[in-house]
């Protein structure tokens, strides 16, 4: 193994509840309500899909300009939230995981599909352990297509079997796998079946036992 890449929300920080706050709200001002479960399905997609999976669900037809305001409005939202992290909403085992990966010479590169991916690892106080950033700034395609994992693979120079995958989300396992990569699922093993293995959280993985899984 030579690198590890990284989902952002729901592996490193839990970003899912601000997501869901802001969606609600916007579905809320456009007359229909938003649930928990729907908030799950829209766990690892991106922006826009996630915004035209909302509108479907209340019936909706928006013009592409209309759609934009949309999620500009959505995002702002979930900026104001996001504005406040702190280091303390690392999810459990990040940090000791990352400096460990680090002290130990394995690259460790973040495939996520969000836009506000920096300034969430800025606020988190984890920028300074990536060797590489891949996020929905600098892909075309959104998971389950691979590109996200392929190009972080590309930039720390492993090749796709040198690299293992964290993923909290049904589309973001199958990207890894898409990719050709090992890939750890962060949740229940029934949800994320196409993952290597399964984990609760990344306070259950350390460096030893990634060696005797690869
Ligand atoms: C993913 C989240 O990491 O990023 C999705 O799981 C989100 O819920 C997507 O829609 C895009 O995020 P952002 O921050 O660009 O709106
Ligand atoms: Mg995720």
């Amino acid at each position: 193994m030579k690198a590890c890449i990284f989902d952002l929300d729901g592996v490193l920080v839990d970003t899912a509840k601000y997501h869901f706050i802001a969606w609600k709200k916007l579905a809320n001002s456009l007359g229909f309500s938003f649930t928990e479960i729907q908030n799950e399905e829209l766990k690892g997609i991106s922006r826009v899909d996630s915004l035209n999976k909302l509108l479907g669900w209340g019936n909706i037809e928006k013009s592409d300009t209309e759609k934009l305001e949309l999620a500009t409005l959505k995002n702002d939202w979930y900026i104001d939230m996001i504005a406040e992290m702190t280091p303390e909403e690392l999810l459990p085992g990040s940090k000791e995981l990352l400096s460990e990966l680090k002290e130990n010479g394995i690259k460790i590169a973040l495939g996520s599909a969000s836009k506000n991916a920096p300034l969430i690892l800025e606020k988190t106080g984890i920028s300074p352990y990536f060797d590489a950033i891949v996020d929905g700034n600098s892909v075309s395609k959104s998971k389950p297509d691979p590109e996200v994992f392929l190009l972080a693979a590309k930039l720390v120079e492993a090749d796709p079997q040198e690299c293992i995958v964290f993923e909290d989300a049904q589309a973001g396992v199958e990207a890894g796998k898409r990719a050709g990569m090992k890939v750890i699922g962060i949740g229940k093993a029934e949800d994320l079946r196409q993952a290597d293995f399964t984990v609760g959280s990344l306070a259950a993985v350390n460096l030893a036992l990634l060696q005797t899984k690869n």
